[in-house]
Formats: C-alpha cells, sequence, structure tokens
C-alpha cells in the first residue's frame, strides 16, 4: 500500500505485530488512564512510513483497526480505524493519505464498512476523515472514557465502491 504526497514524499504502511517497537505519542486523545480489565481486544497494527527523496524510510506514526460486530454474518463485521502520526509529521497530509490507504486495503479484504470514530473536539481529525473520503454519520453519546472524562465522539465511514 502506497501513496505519493507531492512535496511530502512516499507514504506506505505496513503491517506490525505487538512485538513491533512502536513509539510512544502523546496526545489528549490517546490518554486513556486506567485500562479496563477485558478480555483482549483483538487490535491489528501497522506503521506509516515515510520516504523521501531516495532516504531509508522511517516510521511517522501508527495506524490500528479492530472489529465491530453489527450482527452475526460476515457482511455485518466492519472494522473501526484508529491513528497516531509523531507531531513533528502532523500537518503535511500523512494522516490524511494513510487512513485512505488503510480504508481501500480493508475494502480488498472484504470490509465493505470501514469506520472511524473521533472525539467532537478533534477538529484535526475530522478534517483528515474527511479528506480521506470518509462521511459523517452522526454522534455516539458519552461513547468513550478517558483519563480526563467521557467524551462525545463522531462518527464516521468509508464504504467500499457497490
Ligand atoms: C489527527 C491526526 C492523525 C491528523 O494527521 P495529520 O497528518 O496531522 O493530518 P493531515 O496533515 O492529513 O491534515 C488533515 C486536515 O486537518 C487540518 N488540521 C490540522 N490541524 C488542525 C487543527 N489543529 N485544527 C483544525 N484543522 C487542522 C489540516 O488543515 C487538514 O485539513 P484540510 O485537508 O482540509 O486542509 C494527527 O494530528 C494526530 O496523530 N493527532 C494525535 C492523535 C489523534 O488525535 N488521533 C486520532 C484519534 S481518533
Amino acid at each position: 500500500m502506497l501513496g505519493d504526497l507531492q512535496g511530502v514524499g512516499e507514504i506506505t504502511i505496513c503491517q506490525i505485530d505487538d512485538n513491533y517497537p512502536r513509539q510512544l505519542i502523546p496526545s489528549p486523545y490517546d490518554n486513556w488512564g486506567e485500562m479496563a480489565a477485558m478480555n483482549k481486544m483483538l487490535i491489528d497494527r501497522w506503521c506509516i512510513k515515510l520516504a523521501v527523496a531516495g532516504k531509508p524510510a522511517i516510521d511517522v506514526g501508527y495506524l490500528s483497526a479492530h472489529a465491530v460486530w453489527y450482527g452475526p454474518t460476515v457482511a455485518s463485521k466492519a472494522m473501526n480505524i484508529g491513528i497516531s502520526i509523531i507531531a513533528e509529521f502532523r500537518g503535511q497530509g500523512i494522516g490524511t493519505m494513510s487512513q485512505r490507504l488503510l480504508a481501500e486495503h480493508l475494502h480488498e479484504q472484504g470490509y465493505l464498512r470501514v469506520e472511524a470514530s473521533t472525539d467532537v473536539e478533534n477538529k484535526s481529525e475530522q478534517h483528515a476523515l474527511a479528506g480521506a473520503g470518509f462521511q459523517f454519520e452522526g454522534i455516539a453519546r458519552l461513547a468513550q472514557g478517558r483519563a480526563d472524562g467521557i467524551h462525545d465522539l463522531q462518527v464516521w465511514s468509508h464504504i467500499a465502491n457497490p
């Protein structure tokens, strides 16, 4: 999965496992506080790599996806994606490009619906999702508890071409 981001470089996303040395990317939207003791949530992960003019590609962020079931059939399984870009690489279109690449990759895997939920205050992610071809669907009220309280989320979706 490769995208050419003009003036920035080439973006690729590659799947990683739990042992991959992911950098810590602080963000108020990822500050969870005490995590729930739950059955292990299966999360697929990708790193986002940027290659500039022949130099070795470097990690500039990470993507994740977890299943959301809307019924007990294969066609009812959607994937909900998340993203984190290292602060110094934000604002160059990388978040937009890499979420588009991941949505297209998941459609190729057979998922009709790829969704993303983001805080109602997270304007940069809302712009990135719109730029990546996601559509705003509505508000999931009091959907996410983080270290600083419980938050409403915007729900966005990216639908496979019929
Ligand atoms: C949200 C995030 C992934 C966006 O990635 P990015 O590479 O910085 O985004 P892009 O450069 O593709 O920019 C996306 C859009 O956001 C806009 N934008 C950037 N910062 C903004 C801000 N503070 N307020 C409003 N818009 C902003 C850009 O102008 C662009 O909009 P446009 O295409 O309409 O011009 C990144 O900022 C990040 O990792 N943030 C911390 C973690 C996080 O919030 N993850 C999402 C949790 S759901």
